[in-house]
């Protein structure tokens, strides 16, 4: 089968397109055509390597997975060959906590055809496409999970969105705005910005012209009298950390779920104290995150941000585009396409 595969960890020149042998269904597993794939930055983690993951070889990125059921055991559990599904491509065992993660430590879905549990699939609503299913486990349920499940945001409150223009991002602006949140969307450039406003942010700044905290004081006041915003949401990291703590008002949250700068920025410990903010960690989302997702789609309030649809000989374009941030919302790779 086609499938876009690094043997080596490394920088974007390891990828590959080319064919590689059919992924082996295990018993209690199913092999799904692949109609659609979403890129997220866990790709580029993935293949650049990670301290502490292994990743088996040749590596096969891609965790978000909508296909069509063509292999399985004969009792699929109200499942049928023919079936589209959205996959959970995080996999975890209750009793061990053995943890798995489709498109990381097992190979994904940049391919014609992938394999996963039974127990993975999740069924798709009628009125949701496949290009907008596949944009929902990792960049949507995460953002969901973070703001909703993990964060509480509530109607009224001032949220602050870094990186507000990639796929984390643009799901966290959507969502904070159904949940009726205040949101103001921080990007990289004017032209980020300005879709950001038209996504439906109520206030959008370039965050190369002015640092995050002097921003923050300027629009909402001094921390000492009353400033800062009720939530900031920061999966940036790096240089971005210290000064995002500076914008949190007291008492206020600060949300996390990824450090795509750096993971072990300086901080300041003053401003955690002195705020009495609560720092909130989340990571990936359950099945029933997915499901609340792909629901809100289905009932027309929700319509994931899709930069471009690719076939995937041009998949590695679309990691280019992402790695080089010239990303608005998410890319989908459509495997079918392909020659
Ligand atoms: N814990 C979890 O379960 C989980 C799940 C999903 C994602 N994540 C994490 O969330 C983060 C965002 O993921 P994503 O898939 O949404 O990525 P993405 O689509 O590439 O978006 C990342 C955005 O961050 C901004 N950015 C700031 N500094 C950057 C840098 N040094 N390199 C690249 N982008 C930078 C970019 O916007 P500007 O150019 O406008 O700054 C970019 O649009 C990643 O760290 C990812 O690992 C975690």
């Amino acid at each position: 089968m086609k499938a876009v595969f690094f043997n080596e960890h490394g920088p974007i020149d390891v990828l590959h397109y080319g064919d590689v042998p059919e992924p082996e269904r295990p018993p209690g597993w199913v092999k799904l055509k692949v109609s659609a794939c979403a890129l997220n930055f866990l790709d580029v983690f993935t293949r650049r390597g990670m301290p502490g993951i292994r990743i088996p070889l040749p590596g096969i990125t891609g965790g978000d997975c909508v296909g069509e059921i063509v292999e399985a055991d004969r009792d699929l559990g109200g499942w049928a060959l023919g079936d589209r599904c959205v996959v959970n491509p995080a996999f975890i065992d209750d009793q061990s906590g053995h943890f798995e993660m489709m498109g990381e430590t097992r190979a994904g879905a940049l391919a014609e055809y992938c394999v996963c549990r039974a127990s993975q699939l999740i069924r798709i609503p009628d009125p949701v496409s496949d290009t907008q299913a596949v944009a929902i486990p990792v960049a949507y349920a995460t953002a969901y999970r973070m703001l909703v499940t993990r964060g509480n945001v509530r109607p009224g409150e001032s949220v602050l969105v870094l990186g507000a223009s990639g796929g984390v991002g643009t799901a966290t602006v959507l969502l904070a705005k159904q949940l009726g949140a205040v949101i103001t969307a921080a990007a990289g450039s004017q032209e980020k910005c300005e879709r950001l406003i038209a996504l439906g942010a109520d206030a959008a700044y370039d965050y190369t012209a002015e640092a995050i905290d002097k921003y923050a004081r300027r629009v909402t006041g001094s921390l000492f009298r009353g400033g800062g915003f009720d939530v900031v949401v920061n999966f940036t990291g790096g240089d971005s950390w210290a000064p995002s703590l500076r914008a949190v008002k007291r008492g206020g949250r600060l949300l996390t779920c990824g450090a795509t700068a750096g993971h072990a920025p300086p901080t300041d410990i003053r401003f955690i104290f002195m705020a009495e903010m609560d720092i909130k960690g989340s990571t990936g989302f359950t099945a029933p995150e997915i499901e609340a997702c792909l629901a809100l789609i289905a009932d027309g309030r929700l319509d994931p941000v899709i930069d471009r649809v690719l076939p995937l000989d041009q998949a590695i374009e679309g990691i280019r585009l992402l790695e080089e941030r010239k990303v608005f919302g998410k890319v989908v790779i459509e495997p079918g396409n392909s020659r």
